[in-house]
């Protein structure tokens, strides 16, 4: 089939690649020049594991193609998938300029039936106002072509976006046209073999089940760090507590690791738009606002206890700092717990020296100007002469570290652990002074 994805971030970009391996024919639109000509030299503007050589392959092969040539984009498919971003406005609502743009645009250049899928997460009741704002270029146009706006919220992970775009758990498909149906059944028919995936909706409750799952979700991981903040200060072990209450099916060993806050584009920006739609509609969602409230503490956790071990100022001191990306596998930093340590830390004076084994370009662009912050091409590197270590992302290769050169390197053998990497007895044992998340010093 024919599809055309506008927005080459990370929804549009993974759902355009994995739609061409299957075998559909996809050009993506994108108002960014120099991302479509690096995109064609192979230069992909994100980090994630798989994506690059998927995207090569299917461009050389001539099933992706990548363009700022609007109208050829919706000349191009029946189908046209909505992927760019909604960044919060001042008030944490979803920006949906960018959306209601491409309907426009999509409005303005087409010349037969076109249906428009809503990837990109938006507040419930934007399809309306995409289905608005195309009416009414159709009526400056004067003509009439039938369209059907359809909500199909994405699900991918950063870090395994590849992965569950090729094995989705569910396709949800939100539209009140079901001959709409067999279009995307067509569409989505490679992914959706053994058994059906496709769990189909009226389209104001599928654009709500987006915003239900990521605040399910981050309510899990939220829940879990004022566990966590119990058990510090009752003197119980979170990590046996995990273990016990995820062995409950009911509960589940997923999404309950405590740490030093959720971040990344999705959650922090869901939370927030979900309790403005709350508050638009006059209901206090008091439990999405605790959700946001825990979550924003928490990431202050590394800092304070780096004021509890050092002291108030920090003038002096240097900060070995392990990772920067708000979750392993990505370089993504938005929102991320290592920016509030940092930001922390550089207020009180101290220096960072800081590893992360893929957002060293990123940290570069978001702090390079700041002469307190030095980007260290090893974590064993990070480690010298500095006063402590802090670990703010649990990548793999941070998990088994040479602890003997960790002592002896360091000027004082103190870890501050946000991500419960390692055995507090063992550590203890070894001589290091060990805070973790909701195990007590
Ligand atoms: C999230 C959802 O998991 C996806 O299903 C969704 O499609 C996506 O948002 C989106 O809306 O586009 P993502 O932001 O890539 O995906 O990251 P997650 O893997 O969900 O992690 C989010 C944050 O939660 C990270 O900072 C992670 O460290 C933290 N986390 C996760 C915990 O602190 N504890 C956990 O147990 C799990």
């Amino acid at each position: 089939m024919k599809v055309t994805v506008f927005g080459i971030g990370y929804v549009g970009l993974v759902q355009a690649a994995v739609l061409a391996e299957v075998g559909h024919d996809v050009m993506c639109i994108d108002v960014d020049e120099t991302k479509v000509e690096n995109l064609k030299k192979g230069v992909i503007p994100i980090y994630e594991p798989g994506l690059t050589p998927l995207v090569m392959k299917n461009y050389e092969e001539g099933r992706l193609q990548f363009s700022t040539d609007a109208q050829a984009g919706v000349s191009h498919g029946v189908i046209q998938f909505i992927a760019v971003g909604t960044p919060p406005d001042e008030d944490g609502s979803a920006d949906l300029k960018y959306v209601t743009a491409v309907a426009r645009t999509i409005a303005q250049h087409m010349t037969a039936h076109k249906v428009v899928l809503d990837k990109s997460t938006v507040p419930v009741g934007t399809a309306e106002k995409v289905r608005d704002a195309m009416q009414a270029v159709l009526n400056e146009r004067g003509v009439e072509y039938p369209f059907d706006v359809v909500s199909n919220p994405e699900f991918l992970k950063e870090g395994a976006a590849v992965a569950d775009c090729m094995r989705p758990e569910r396709i949800v498909i939100g539209t009140d046209n079901d001959e709409v149906v067999n279009i995307l059944r067509e569409l989505y028919e490679p992914f959706n073999r053994n058994h059906d995936r496709m769990i189909l909706m009226d389209i104001r409750s599928a654009e709500l089940t987006k915003y239900a799952a990521n605040c399910m979700l981050a309510t899990k991981i939220s829940f879990m760090n004022e566990i966590a903040n119990l058990a510090e200060q009752l003197g119980a072990d979170i990590e046996k507590v995990r273990q016990g209450i995820g062995s409950d099916s009911r509960i589940g060993y997923h999404f309950i690791y405590p740490g030093c806050g959720y971040g990344g584009s999705c959650f922090p920006k869901d939370v927030q738009a979900l309790i403005r739609t709350s508050e638009q509609i006059g209901y206090t969602p008091r439990l999405l606002q605790a959700v946001e409230t825990v979550n924003n503490e928490q990431k202050k956790k590394l800092p304070t206890f780096v004021v509890r071990h050092f002291g108030e100022d920090l003038k002096g001191k240097t900060f070995a700092v392990w990772g920067l990306s708000f979750k392993p596998n990505t370089d993504d930093m938005r929102e991320a717990s290592s920016r509030v340590l940092l930001e922390t830390l550089w207020s009180k004076g101290a220096k960072v020296q800081a590893f992360d084994p893929e957002a060293m370009d990123e940290a570069q662009r978001i702090y390079g100007h700041r002469d307190d912050l030095s980007l260290m091409g090893t974590k064993e590197a990070a480690l010298h002469n500095a006063d402590a270590l802090i670990i703010c992302t649990e990548w793999q290769n941070f998990r088994a570290p040479d602890f003997d050169l960790l002592k002896n390197t360091l000027k004082h053998p103190v870890i501050f652990d946000g991500r419960n990497l390692y055995d507090p007895e063992r550590l203890n044992k070894r001589g290091f002074v060990y805070y973790a998340i909701g195990r007590g010093e």
